[in-house]
């Protein structure tokens, strides 16, 4: 307190009114690629930086070099920064892809930071792309490429020339398939926009999903299909799922939203006597600690016991959905799996579909964007889904048995003769 009488006298601030306040319009590049623009907002932002993360061999450097070949194209100055493949190995990708000019990408295999920089300076592009933040490295910091000191200057350095030289910036960032971000994850903080690619690699479909973004949202979806001639945008992701959906038991269409945007993807499950102990768990683009967690209820609440069994359960094509929606989804096709008997949807012909998460004491809760996924489903033909009852004296099943005989009775309905 004695200190107080010192204080300087500060000025007073006139405060403005949010209305008053003028807003920046941000001038963006659109790519031409409409899954990614819509990921990023509308395009890269001049002077940013967006870290590209994703596990190896998921599409990375193939996103990027179509990106730039596309920029290209359309007379936008470019820069391909290799620090992983040598210029021969990016050209070698770059003839396979369609779309766009990737063949006239100025190319550097470079891994010195400073020469990097220096690069930048000279060469002036209007958006590059540095594959990969991990294998570049700031001589005068030592230690190894990647780790998280390194990391976090190259990206510092690479910002502030960024900045000063208005150029937008792609670091590409390798994430491990535990999903730690190892090196990039400490660099979230320093970028505009964090952009994560998923999928099973072997498998054909990839998703883009913007984890933050300084300049658009992170509710959009971007699909993706890897092909002999590079990453094909699937506009429609829930027609192709759909259409693929096989009406066995175990197979089930979960209404899912990534962000947003509505997506339909078939789960499938299978159960079958394990000699095990525990027996396996095997679970793929869902978390895994939910299946326990679906399974458990399934047993206490629904009377499906698969404690002797090995569960197995997949998004089909390679999608990710991480929600709380999809246990619902996990809960049918596995009760489906384990009495041998398919689910039907409201529609004869047509898979079942839902939504819905599972409480511990096995009540269905109401997930968000309801209305988002039972109009999704009614455009793909799939009729109304099963899913929990939006509120008190709303209609629809409030707990996972009812949701188990409706999936179940519907098809009684639907196939008379063949009841016993
Ligand atoms: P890549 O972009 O090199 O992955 P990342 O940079 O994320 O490590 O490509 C990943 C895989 O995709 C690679 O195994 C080969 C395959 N691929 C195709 O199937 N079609 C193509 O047109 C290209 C360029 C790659
Ligand atoms: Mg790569």
């Amino acid at each position: 307190m004695g200190g107080g009488e010192r204080a300087r006298t500060g000025r007073a601030v006139v405060p403005v009114s949010l209305r008053e306040i003028e807003t920046e319009r941000v001038a963006r590049l659109p790519i031409g690629i409409g899954e990614l623009d819509r990921v990023l907002g509308g395009g890269l932002v001049p002077g940013s930086l967006v870290l590209l993360g994703g596990s190896p061999g998921i599409g990375k450097s193939t996103l990027t070099t179509m990106a730039l070949g596309r920029l290209a194209a359309a007379g936008i100055r470019t820069l391909y920064v290799s620090a992983e493949e040598s210029a021969a190995q990016v050209r070698l990708r770059a003839e396979r892809l369609t779309g766009g000019d990737p063949l006239s990408i100025p190319v550097v295999a470079e891994t010195g930071l400073a020469e990097v920089v220096a690069t930048l300076e000279v060469q002036r592009p209007d958006v590059c792309v540095i594959d990969s933040v991990q294998t570049i490295s700031a001589e005068e910091l030592g230690g190894a490429p990647g780790t998280v000191g390194q990391v976090r200057e190259v990206a510092a350095a690479v910002r502030r020339v960024a900045k000063a030289r208005s150029i937008a910036v792609v670091l590409v960032g390798h994430v491990t398939k535990e999903g730690s971000l190892a090196g990039p994850r400490v660099l979230e903080h320093i970028v505009d926009c964090v952009l994560q690619f998923e999928g099973e690699r072997e498998r054909t479909y990839r998703t883009l999903r913007a984890l933050k973004n300084r300049f658009g949202s992170t509710d959009e979806l971007g699909v993706f299909e890897m092909a002999a001639s590079g990453l094909v945008e699937v506009p429609d992701a829930s027609a192709r799922f759909v259409e693929g959906a096989t009406l066995s038991p175990g197979s089930v269409v979960l209404a899912a939203v990534e962000g947003t945007r509505p997506l339909l993807v078939e789960v499938q499950a299978l159960v079958s006597p394990s000699e095990l102990v525990p027996p396996r768990r095997v679970v793929n683009g869902l978390d895994r600690n939910r299946l326990a967690l679906v399974l458990a209820v399934l047993a206490r609440h629904a009377r499906v016991p698969v404690g002797g069994a090995d569960v197995f359960v997949n998004v089909v094509g390679g999608v990710r959905v991480d929600e709380p929606g999809a246990d619902l989804a996990v809960a049918l096709a596995v009760a489906s799996a384990a009495r041998g008997v398919p689910l039907s949807g409201e529609r004869p012909g047509r898979p079942a579909v839902c939504f819905g998460e599972i409480g511990l004491t096995g009540e269905l809760r109401p997930v968000g964007h309801a209305e988002r996924r039972t109009a999704e489903a009614a455009r793909f033909g799939l009729g109304r889904p099963i899913a929990p009852a939006a509120g008190a004296g709303e209609p629809g099943p409030k707990t996972l048995a009812e949701a188990l005989s409706a999936a179940f009775a519907e098809r009684a309905r639907s196939a008379p003769a063949r009841a016993a």
